[in-house]
């Protein structure tokens, strides 16, 4: 018997209407338009405005656009996966706010948190319960409201953010769909990006508040240098053990947190900067999102039988690689 694969049939994201312009990010903190370009190539970000609204509003869109574009009831669900570093609530996940929402009663639901490389962690999550024949299924979903926890008087990190959701339906294929992943972590990262404060170790107080422990932290260039070395080694590893070449792969699918960390990734893996999707100047670093807005934004130039590798690199550390055969035409 061949083996069965988790194709994604389905890819659908959303952002919210807001855009948060370098130009507005001008009047907010000392920065400028061309150090933002020149040193991350973003340009705007989304931003969900608006009280009591969390990540679940923009997975809930993605997910019910995504039921809709599938063709898929919401009783056809049997699992929900959703990657975020920023839920409504520490608990319940918000996997069963989700779910929920938009009327999916069979399934049980949980979240992932892996930063940035969520999304990854989640899809090979996900792929391993198509893979073993237990569902036929599964939602992934990747969304982070990233303003909730950013700090807009801190120029080093309030450029780099924004809001957004992207969610992949997993069904089985003996043809098309996820083949490998490789993930790694490394917690002596937890130094260069963190959240202090909200959880057990530091519960929120007064003096948590006061003193900006609820926002993230981040020391961008160990960051930066850990990102470009971790997402090439696991692009080439992943590609050496498929023995692909470079021309084997239709597409690279970076996490979008920096133009140039792209380029160079890209340039060590020695891949054309041509077939390697961005969008990061138009939404900044989404966190879980990046990659399933890439996949739904370059949707109409993926073709049924593409090699695409993904990768993303995030706090933790957490990283990551993944090989997939895309498993539909453009409509
Ligand atoms: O997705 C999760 C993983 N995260 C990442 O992958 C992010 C990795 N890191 C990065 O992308 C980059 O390190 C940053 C974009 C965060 C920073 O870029 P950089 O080229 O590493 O800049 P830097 O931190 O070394 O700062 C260079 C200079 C500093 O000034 P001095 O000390 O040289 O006078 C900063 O104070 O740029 C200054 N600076 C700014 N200037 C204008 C920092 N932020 C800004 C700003 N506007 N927004």
């Amino acid at each position: 018997m061949s083996k069965i694969h988790a194709a994604i049939t389905g890819v659908q994201g959303y952002v919210p209407d807001y855009v948060l312009t370098n130009k507005e990010l001008e009047t907010m903190v000392d920065t400028n338009d061309e150090w933002i370009t020149t040193r991350t190539g973003i340009q705007e970000r989304h931003i969900l405005k608006g009280k009591d609204k969390g990540s679940s509003v923009m997975a809930i869109e993605a997910v019910k656009g995504l039921l809709e574009k599938t063709n898929t009831k919401p009783e056809e669900i049997e699992l929900v996966i959703c990657a975020t570093v920023t839920p409504d609530m520490l608990f319940p996940d918000t996997a069963n706010i989700i779910a929920h929402a938009v009327g999916i009663k069979e399934a049980y639901c949980f979240d992932i948190s892996a930063a940035c490389s969520g999304f990854l962690y989640a899809l090979t999550t996900g792929a391993q319960f198509i893979a073993s024949g237990m569902h036929k299924k599964v939602i992934v979903v990747g969304a982070d409201k990233m303003s909730s926890i950013v700090d807009y008087q801190d120029r080093t990190t309030c450029i780099l953010f924004g809001d957004g959701a992207g969610a992949v339906m997993l069904e089985p294929s003996e043809e098309y769909g996820h083949i490998d992943s490789i993930h790694q972590c490394d917690g002596a990262g937890e130094q260069y990006l963190n959240q202090k404060a909200g959880g057990s170790r530091r519960p929120a107080s007064i003096e948590t508040v006061t003193s900006g422990q609820h926002f993230i932290y981040q020391n961008g260039r160990p960051v930066f240098k850990a990102a470009v070395s971790g997402m090439s080694d696991v692009v080439k590893r992943v590609m050496e053990r498929n023995d692909l070449t470079k021309d084997d792969i239709s597409w690279l699918v970076p996490h979008q947190a920096n133009h140039r960390i792209i380029e160079t990734v890209a340039r060590m893996a020695d891949f054309p900067m041509e077939r390697v999707m961005i969008n990061i100047h138009r939404y900044g670093n989404t966190t879980a999102a990046t990659i399933p807005l890439c996949l739904w934004d370059y949707e109409k130039q993926l073709k049924k039988g593409d090699n695409l590798i993904l990768t993303a690199f995030g706090g933790g550390f957490t990283w990551g690689a993944i090989y997939l055969k895309w498993a539909y035409d453009p409509a």
